[in-house]
């Protein structure tokens, strides 16, 4: 006798009734970039993507509400940048009043500020650079890490006073969870989770929204502190368990669409939420091909972001999330 798993699929009703897994907008996490000005600009390789100002910020926030999706993640693109990113931990920092802005407008969203330097360091790194003693050429310095976690921490405080809901550390520096637990702790912000970036790759696919904070580094790359994309697994469980150790509250994998494998292996492993990183470089393919004409866009997003889901992710960063939303509203 045959066996007729298409039964089930014959109508929308019957799909609809015996599907597994399933998308909705309280799932998407709305990227935002805000810049210190007062205009609303374009990134050319992000279509539909734009630099806002604080109050377009709050506008986006409003929208993000009004669509169902329950937070947004803030990226600051500040006016002035040094060697120290001092903007990123200043009280009157782009995001610390992006995220005051926000949350007395718009209390309910939830306001996860991107934890980071490289938007904020006139070289573009996560964090100071130091020398590497006894080696020369590209090898001869690296990011400082146990002074850039005292930077990340400040910064994790400073976004906490402003109102942030969530605080999301990006830069891959051994230690930052605890630290940042540390001094959270220290500041009273107890209540506060740590979403972390635990499992973060040196990808190409950061091109465009690197283009969008102006935080390509100067001089060398990232792959000092990102992991490397050939790593594989028992990179990625100590990354994750590290993270788990010191305090993170949820776990990142970082692009999504190359790593679901490693998705799908933190959700198995860990008993925290993953959260997936729907990366720039990843929206941008879509975008273009979709401009070109060569895919249906609702379709191709649609599907991407259901197999997301469907590898273990909790909650997605997304720059499709308002798309999506409502497309999801009129299926
Ligand atoms: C900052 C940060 C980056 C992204 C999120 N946070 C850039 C980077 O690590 O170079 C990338 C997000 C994207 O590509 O959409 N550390
Ligand atoms: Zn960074």
């Amino acid at each position: 006798m045959i066996d007729r798993p298409r039964r089930l699929r014959r109508t929308p009703a019957l799909r609809a009734l015996t599907r597994e897994v399933r998308l909705h907008p309280e799932q998407f996490i709305h990227p935002v970039f805000v810049h210190e000005r007062d205009d609303v600009s374009p990134i050319a390789t992000m279509p539909g993507v734009s630099r806002h100002s604080i109050a377009s910020a709050v506008e986006q926030a409003r929208e993000a509400l009004a669509l169902g999706i329950p937070s947004v993640i803030l990226f600051g693109i500040p006016d002035h940048k040094d060697d120290l990113g001092t903007q990123a931990y200043a009280e009157d920092g782009v995001i610390q009043r992006a995220t005051r802005a926000i949350k007395a407008a718009v209390p309910e969203i939830s306001v996860i500020a991107d934890t980071c330097l490289c938007e904020y360091t006139s070289h573009g790194h996560c964090g100071p650079l130091c020398e590497v003693p006894g080696q020369s050429g590209g090898d001869a310095w690296t990011v400082d890490n146990d002074p850039s976690l005292e930077l990340l921490a400040r910064t994790a405080v400073s976004q906490a006073r402003a109102g942030a809901d969530v605080v999301a550390p990006s830069a891959m520096m051994d230690g930052q969870v605890g630290a940042i637990r540390a001094a959270l702790d220290g500041a009273g912000f107890v209540h506060l989770p740590i979403m972390s970036y635990a499992v973060k790759y040196a990808s190409a696919y950061y091109g465009p929204f690197r283009d969008a904070a102006g935080s390509t580094p100067g001089v060398g790359n990232r792959a000092g502190y990102q992991m490397d994309p050939a790593g594989g697994y028992r990179e990625a469980l100590r990354e994750a368990r590290l993270d788990a150790e010191q305090g993170a509250d949820t776990l990142m994998v970082k692009p999504a669409l190359a790593y679901l494998d490693v998705l799908s292996l933190l959700r198995r492993e860990f008993d925290l939420p993953v959260v997936a990183y729907n990366v720039s470089g990843e929206y941008a393919l879509i975008k273009a091909a979709a401009q070109l004409g060569y895919m249906d866009e609702r379709r191709t997003v649609l599907e991407t972001l259901t197999g997301m889901v469907r590898a273990g992710a909790d909650a997605i960063i997304t720059y499709h999330a308002f798309d999506a939303a409502r497309w999801l509203k009129s299926e």
